[in-house]
Parts: C-alpha cells; structure tokens; sequence
C-alpha cells in the first residue's frame, strides 16, 4: 500500500465512508436546520451550496486534516512564490502571477515577472484598441470584420469557451472564429466564410511547433496570399501569440506583431496570458482585465481562507471523498447557463489533462484513483439525454450544477423555468422516490451534487468561477502527489502520428506497425489510389 493509503487520514476516512455511507442525505438535512448555513459558502462573488452531499462536520474535519497532511498549505505557498513545482518539467506555475493585480513582485531566477505580464498587458490595450476602434485596417484599407484564431487545447479550449460565456459583451460587429482541429472542414468552413480583406488571424501556440496549428497556420497564410494579396501585407492580418520568438519569425511574423507569454504558464491555464487576445479583441481590455480581477480575487480567497472555509479546496475535497472513498469515476458538469456550453470541455482539459496521471511526484504507480473522467453538457438539454442514468444508472455520478440569477436577456419566464429545473434536479437527485412494489419506478436517490451561483456571468464572475477550478485541480493533485502541470501522455501519439504521416504520404511503403495499423494505412492508400486514378 501506498504513503498515502496508509496513511492516519486515509484510513480514518475509510472507516467515516464506512460509517456513514448508509445515510441518505435527506436524513441529514432532517437532522440538522442549519445544514444549508453549514455548508455552503462565499467568495470572489461565487457562493457554492455544497450541502448535498453525504458529509458532515467529521467529514470535512478529516477531509482537511488529510489535506494538511499532504501538504496542501506549503505546496500553495510555494505555488505562489513562483517556486519550481512543476518539477518534471523544471518550471514554476504562474499562471497567477498574470491576473496579480495588487502590485506584489513575483520573482523568478531574480527577475519580477510582474513588470514583463503589464507591459504584454499594455502592448494588448494597443492593439485590441486600434483595431476594435478601426485604426488598425487591412491591406486594403478596410477594417477587420472577423478574427480567425488559430490554435489547439490550450490555446484554444480558453479563448473560444470564454468569447462564448461573455457574449453578450462581445462587440457583434466583430465575428470571431476558432480553428483548432487539422481536419480541413474546420479551416475551409472559416475560410468561405471570411473576406481575406477584413480578416485578422491571430496564430496562438505556446511552442509553435503544433503540428495542426502550424498546418492550419500554412493553409490561412497561402489563402491569403493567393487572394492577390501581397508578402507584405501579411503583417496586416496575421499576429502570434507564443513563447518561441525564432519560430514566429521563421513562419513569416514580424517579431513585432507577437505577443508573448513565459514557459511558467502552462497552456491548459494560459487563457489570462496573451492567449486570451480574441477575448481582448472581442469584449475589449477593461472587460478582459475585470476577467483577471475576478480571478485574482478568488486567488486571493484560496492563498488566505482556512482550508476548512475555502471553496477551491472544499470541492476538491469533496472530489477525492467521492473518486476515492465512493469509487465515483466521473464527474458531471452542468451548467445551467446557455453561454457556458463550451465550460464542460473547457475543464476537460484543465482537470483531465492535469490530473489524468497514475505516478507519483518521485516516480511510483498509485494505487489509488486519480482524477475522474469530466463531462457534461448545458441544462437543460441533458436532462432530456443523460439524465435518466444520474439518476437511476449504476454508477455514482457526482456533479456541479452552475447557474446565474440573472439571466443577460428579458425572457424572464424562460429563466424561471431554467432554474426551476436546474433546482428540481438536484433535489431529486438527492432524495430519489419511492414507489411501492414498482422498481421500474423507484429513484434510490443520494446522487451528491454541488450548485455553484454567480449572480451573473460578467467577465468577473466568469474569472472567479474559473479560477476556482483551477486551484480545485491544483488540491487534487498535490493530495494525490502527482504533478497536475505536465502533459507527458501526449507525447508518444504525437510522435507516432508523425512517422505515419511519412508514410502515408508515400504511395507504397508503409513501416513496421502491428497488423491492425498496417491494414488500415493499407486501406486508405488503396482507396486514395483508386480515387486517384479514376480521377485521370
Ligand atoms: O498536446 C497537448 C498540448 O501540449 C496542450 O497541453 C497544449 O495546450 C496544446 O497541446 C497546444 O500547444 P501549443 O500551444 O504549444 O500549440
């Protein structure tokens, strides 16, 4: 058994799940009038009702003393300080120092890295001003219209969820599109739809060596030019976001329309570096620097809050009480918000890419779960989906209901009705049905959920919000002893998909690869080869 199975709080955990996991949670609000008072809390404009779940106070004592034990306040600390806790990739995690908004340094190797976020903050205003306000024109005069980002998992998930989510501050005169996947349908349905004279591409990856960015990037680039356009007026309509300056160039960018960001911000959480240009350009720089502000004021609750009151580390709590000592797989979330329909894959990548890891910090299998499968889907649609096995279904499927008191239009019946529904939900959930002699029927309930509320989606509270997941994974993954801030298991298909590429594009010679693999190669060359001759 591992350190941490073994461990007093894991085992005193086992035998509370023991002692309490035939308690349904309706008994508990039974119990006790104040359970709701009890459990629920606010910050950074962000109140979460967590009283549906099977806790109590010895669950949240234990649950805290087990995060104490891991080390939860020194790796937070540390975390802040800009120290090196992204130790297989020798780099801190900063992603905090971008939405720093109090004037404290932040040092890394000497240097403040404060100084450097204001002036690519600055640099940002500048732009995102002249071309919002029509100053900064295409080759042929005209103002941008539309903006094409391209750019995949990080550079993307971020800018396309919050652009959505805050809409309704996004200025409709500017159409934004995202290009992410190396499908070409993705990158021919943007292009038919814009006019190369209008149109900005902001070309966004951390590396710049991302095989579909860098094709897609290709493809938008010889677009334009083939529209007559000249080599020179590529500056007109194509900037990067990156932190590899001599990739920029060599692709054809003047250094000077790049932004940059820093190897200490991980792509899963770059959306508030200069990755977040089309929100920027969309919602424009106060907006976006009220999105930092609410983040940083959700920082500042989960650096300070006990951990017993803190909203980060509470929910990531209650994850490990249900992934660990439940046996939940998967984690459902559910937003009851239209504008949040891109939230669920968002926080795909920022907890599964994070957390989906099985070694621990000094190189050992865990022999416990790690982070759970994320999806979801935006009420109400899924109740009329999935629903049925959240409620009657054999696994545990824990979930965080999301949902906004005012809604941003006057369909004041329409939200009556969302948030009746997103309320009978996780009552139902909770306390299941009974119906004598009919199985078929009964709903056995104690389903646990979380309801989190904003009293509305502004870039505030959407900053808060998000923030709030972050440090939620960051717990999780320090209680788990994994390193949530790299992305090794990415590698070896990356690496595959470029030896197949060679080959694929070789009519005959295909490498050593299992049988499987080699058929299928086999398969699409024979029927690209009959296309091919048909064709002549
Ligand atoms: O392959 C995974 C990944 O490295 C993600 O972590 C990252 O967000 C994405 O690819 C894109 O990377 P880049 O911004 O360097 O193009």
């Amino acid at each position: 058994m591992s350190n941490l199975t073994q461990s007093p709080a894991w085992q005193a955990l086992a035998a509370h799940r023991d002692s309490l996991a035939s308690t349904p949670i309706r008994e508990l609000f039974a119990q006790d009038r104040e359970r709701v008072e009890r459990f629920s809390r606010e910050a950074a404009g962000v109140y979460v009702d967590y009283s549906k779940n099977l806790i109590n106070d010895d669950t949240i004592a234990l649950l805290a003393a087990l995060a104490r034990q891991a080390g939860v306040e020194e790796r937070r600390r540390a975390m802040f300080a800009g120290e090196r806790i992204n130790v297989t990739e020798d780099r801190p995690v900063l992603h905090v120092a971008l939405r720093e908004r109090s004037g404290a340094a932040i040092l890394v190797d000497g240097e403040n890295v404060i100084s450097n976020v204001l002036g690519v903050l600055a640099k940002m205003r500048r732009f995102t001003d002249a071309v919002r306000e029509g100053a900064w024109r295409g080759h042929t005069g005209r103002a941008i219209t539309d903006v094409v980002n391209i750019g995949i998992g990080g550079s993307d998930l971020g800018p396309r969820m919050v652009c959505e989510a805050l809409k309704p501050y996004g200025r409709r005169a500017l159409t934004m599109h995202f290009v992410s996947n190396v499908d070409g349908a993705d990158m021919a349905e943007v292009l038919q739809a814009v006019d190369p004279e209008t149109t900005l591409f902001v070309i966004a990856s951390k590396t710049f060596t991302t095989r579909e960015t860098l094709l897609n990037a290709h493809t938008a680039r010889a677009w334009f030019l083939r529209s007559g356009a000249a080599e020179a007026a590529i500056a007109k309509h194509f900037v990067a976001v990156s932190t590899n300056e001599g990739a920029v160039a060599a692709f054809g960018i003047d250094p000077g329309n790049m932004f940059e960001f820093w190897d200490w911000v991980g792509g899963r959480y770059s959306l508030w570096s200069a990755i977040g240009l089309p929100i920027a350009l969309y919602i424009g720089m106060d907006a976006f620097e009220a999105l930092l502000a609410g983040a940083h004021a959700m920082d500042r609750h989960f650096a300070e809050a006990p951990l017993e009151q803190n909203l980060p580390v509470l929910l990531a709590l209650i994850g490990i009480w249900h992934t660990n000592f439940f046996c939940a797989a998967s984690h459902l979330i559910a937003p009851y918000d239209r504008y949040l329909h891109r939230l669920p894959a968002y926080l795909q990548q920022l907890d599964m890419e994070s957390n989906g890891k099985s070694v621990t910090l000094s190189g050992e299998r865990v022999d416990y779960a790690t982070g759970p499968v994320i999806w979801g889907e935006p009420g109400t649609n899924g109740q009329h989906a999935f629903f049925q096995l959240l409620h009657q279904g054999s696994a545990l499927i824990p979930a965080d209901f999301i949902v906004c008191m005012q809604p941003h239009h006057g369909l004041d019946a329409h939200h009556e009705v969302l948030l009746a529904n997103c309320f009978a939900q996780t009552e139902a959930l909770m306390n299941g049905s009974h119906a004598k002699d009919a199985p078929h029927r009964s709903f056995d309930g104690n389903r646990p959920t979380n309801t989190i509320c904003v009293d509305k989606l502004d870039p505030a509270s959407l900053g808060a919000v998000l923030a709030l997941y972050e440090h939620k994974v960051f717990v999780q993954g320090v209680i788990w002893n994994i390193n949530s801030f790299d992305q090794w298991g990415v590698e070896l298909g990356k690496r595959l998909a470029v030896t197949i590429e060679g080959e694929i594009t070789q009519p005959d010679t295909t490498g050593a690869h299992d049988r499987s693999t080699t058929s299928l190669i086999d398969r699409f060359k024979a029927r690209r080869n009959a296309r091919a001759e048909s064709a002549n």
